[in-house]
Parts: structure tokens; sequence; C-alpha cells
């Protein structure tokens, strides 16, 4: 390969995430070999919830293996283990770089995916590279990333209400979202949910609720039921002059494998409270905060209803990652109707059942088994940005939709927006319109939809 756009140093540090937890931040500098001129990319990469010690970190350099929890070092081993191997590589050999990151940095853990704060390191500089690149050939990241090809403009799946480990209130389900199906462009897309959730805000302060927001910017509101957060956002939908179905849809992020886990607090009949779930030895989902505990084959059950009572555009990890009889189940049921969204069904990699296994593998055996329908691609749950590119290759390549998608703890950094439309996946999920992490990635969308069609 022609050498051109050379890399000359690779940095890391420390900075903040949108909880003030502590984030890695990669720049990446390189020269021009022609005018000699210096253009520096940067990326940061935030932690998400990470269940099941999805956050453990290990990274190894060759054999000599080290071990590093703290953001601190990983960023500091950036340049430590980095600069040399990475110093003089063609920054648009973007698979080679990505080749190098995992050969030097991270060799992959025991249970098979790269993770924590050694693999956040690893990932900001795979995408700083790429932005170092887009900048040092001035074209815009999306263009960089996508070609001629990357020109679609995502559907944003926007939280309006959080719960679950996002929020300190009463719900169970992480993430209840709208989905601007109708609507003619991002623009207007962003425009229609931002009057909902201005509305739905309204509605809840008229009910005595609280509209403090959660960890994505969501209402985070102590109701009874998942139901009544569902009919706010109805209510919300009509009141602002939309049809529901029509117009805009209604998603969840149920994350049911936390029931799972955190189900200690859970009280079914005949069973002990207070009992770990794994000793309950049936697999049931048991809700933290309400305890009300369903078998698998009831959760699915609760699925349909919902499905045949709302506009539901897509249900994400309805079900544990370890349920592969349920979701087989539920899309058999459900899958021609709406999207089954496979997050830690696909991207987990602390599942005690599949040591080895990583995203690709588990979404080759979502494929073959009939689980899912759609993957939620978080980049920092996956290895580098030639993986995430994989991902959504494979996702695509079999009739999967792909979605974009933020993390709990974010930045103001915008990658996935460009990700987004370069990729053509149609869908991003990217939080509420509110807290600037959150509308840092609304912004550029606008920005991208601008450059793309024009004013819209
Ligand atoms: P995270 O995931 O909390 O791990 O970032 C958010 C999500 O499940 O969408
Ligand atoms: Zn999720």
């Amino acid at each position: 390969m022609v050498e051109y756009l050379k890399i000359v140093y690779v940095r890391g540090r420390q900075v903040l995430d949108s909880r003030g937890n502590p984030a890695v931040e990669a720049a990446v500098t390189v020269r021009n070999c022609i005018d000699g001129e210096l253009t520096e990319g940067r990326a940061i990469v935030p932690a998400g919830s990470g269940i099941g010690g999805r956050e453990a970190a290990e990274i190894r350099d060759g054999g000599d293996a080290f071990m590093e929890t703290d953001v601190k070092t990983a960023a500091r081993n950036i340049e430590k283990y980095l600069q040399e191997p990475l110093a003089g590589t063609e920054v648009t050999d973007q698979r080679r770089i990505d080749h190098i990151l995992r050969e030097t940095g991270g060799r992959e853990n025991k249970e098979g995916n790269l993770s924590g704060s050694g693999a956040n390191a690893l990932l900001a500089v795979s995408l700083a590279s790429a932005d170092a690149a887009a900048k040092a050939l001035h074209v815009p990241l999306y263009r960089y990333l996508g070609g001629v090809q990357g020109q679609k403009m995502p559907v944003p799946m926007m939280t309006v209400i959080d719960g679950g480990a996002h929020a300190d209130n009463s719900l169970d389900v992480q993430e209840f979202m709208i989905v601007p199906v109708g609507a003619d462009s991002m623009a207007q897309g962003i425009e229609w949910c931002c009057e909902i959730y201005r509305t739905l805000k309204k509605i809840l302060f008229n009910r005595g609720l609280a509209t403090s927001v959660g960890d994505e910017g969501g209402f985070a509101p102590n109701l009874s039921t998942e139901i009544e957060a569902v009919n706010f956002m109805m209510e919300a939908i009509h009141a602002s002059g939309f049809e529901p179905g029509r117009d805009v849809c209604i998603s969840l992020d149920v994350a049911a494998g936390t029931w799972q886990e955190r189900g200690a607090a859970g009280n079914r009949e005949g069973k002990e409270d207070g009992a770990p779930w794994k000793e309950r030895g049936n697999g049931d989902y048991c809700m933290p905060k309400q305890k009300r505990c369903y078998s698998s084959r009831e959760l699915i059950q609760e699925w349909e209803d919902l499905v045949e009572r709302y506009p539901v555009f897509s249900l994400e990890d309805p079900l544990g990652a370890q349920d592969w009889e349920g979701w087989l189940e539920l899309t058999q049921r459900l899958g021609d109707r709406t999207l089954l969204v496979g997050d830690d069904l696909f991207a987990d990699a602390h599942l005690a059942d599949a040591p080895g296994e990583n995203a690709r593998e588990r979404l080759q055996r979502g494929i073959q088994e009939g689980c899912g329908n759609a993957i939620l691609i978080q980049p920092g749950k996956i290895g580098t940005l030639s993986e995430i590119m994989e991902l959504a290759q494979l996702a695509k390549e079999h009739g999967y939709r792909a979605i974009i998608s933020h993390r709990r703890g974010e930045s103001e950094d915008s990658f996935i927006a460009d990700l987004a439309v370069a990729l053509n996946t149609g869908l991003i999920k990217t939080g509420a319109p509110s807290r600037g992490e959150r509308t840092a990635k609304y912004n550029q969308l606008l920005r991208i939809e601008e450059e793309l069609y024009g004013q819209v």
C-alpha cells in the first residue's frame, strides 16, 4: 500500500463520561507524507452498565499478560504499548490497524471477548484512527466510513422514560422509546420526538409525577406498572397530534437478563424471598423493583399481549441471554410483527454457558437457530471498528436489522451518528432529546442530513 497518511503518535488520556465516571480517550496523530501536515483524530469510549461482570478488564501485552482494571492505567497503556507497533502504519488501512490492536493489546480473554478498560482503550484507538483519517482527507467522517454508499439517515429510537438499572425509580424495564416511523426525514423525526417528549413532561408534571431524568435522559417517574408508562407514552403521542402506529411507534429495552441476575428480591409463590435466582433453578424472571416474577413462558405471553395491544416497533432483550429456547419461541410467535433485538443476547461476553463465544459467534448461533431478528450494535461491547462493521454486515446478509447504539454512560463524542449513516443500518438508539451527550448525536445527525440532502 502506498504510504500517504502515516500514524506518528498514539496517546491516551482519562476523561469523564456523562455520569462522572472515567472514560478512555485516544488521540491518533497522522502525518501527510506529501505535505508533512499533522492531523489529530480523537475518540472517547465510555462504559455501560455491565451486567454479569461484563466490564471486568483484562488486557494483555503479547505473551506478557498484565491485568488492568482502572481507566487511567488503560489510557496510559495506549502510549506505552501501542505507540510503537502502530507508528508508521497507514491510517486508512483500518483492518491492519485493528489487527495490530488485537495482536498487541488485546488477546481475547477467557470469556472470549475483549472487555473492560483495556478493551475500551483499544476501541478508542481504533475509532480515533478513523477520525484522524477522515480529518486528514478532509472528508466528513460518515463519508470516510461509508463511502458513496453511506447515506441513509437512520430513524431515531428515542428514550423518553428510563427505568431498570438506568434510573432509581420503580420501573423494571430499562428504556421506553418512541420511534417516528412515519417521519419523512431525520429532522422531522427528531422534531416529532421532541414534541412528544415535552408533552410527556407536562402530562407527568400535571399528575404530580417526577420529571427529573435518568441516565439516558428519559423521565424517571415512579409508576406502579410498565403498562402505565406505555399508556403515558400513548397519551403523549396522541396529545401531540400524532397517530400511534402510523406516525410513531413504541420500543422497549427490557434488559430482561437483569431480572434474572438481580431477581434475588423477587417473591414468587412458594419460593423463598431473597433466594438468588440461580437457586430457583427454573430460569425465572423476577422484576427486582416490582417483585413480580414470570417464567419464560409467562413472559413470552406478556410480550405477545403487549404487541397485540400497542404499536410495538421493537423489544430489546425481552428475555435473558441464556434463554435460547425462549428466544426461539418468542421469535416464532412475534418475529413477523415486531423487531426482537438482541443486545445482551449477542454481545454479553460473560455468559456462564458460553465460554469462548464472541458477538459474531453468538449472532451466528441466533441466525442458525432462528432467535431474534435484529442486533443492537454498541461499539463499546465490540472489539474494534473492523469487527463492528463485520458484525453489521453479517446481520444484513441474514436479514437481521442492526441498530447502532449509545451506551448508558456516554460522552460528547458523536462517532456513532456518523457510523449509523455510514453503515446504512436505518436505525439509531441514542437516548432522549436532552442531556448534552445524547443531543450531541442528534445534532450531528442533523448536520449530516443537511449536508446530504440540504435543509429539510
Ligand atoms: P449499557 O446498555 O447500559 O450497557 O450501556 C444500554 C442498553 O442496554 O441499551
Ligand atoms: Zn440493551
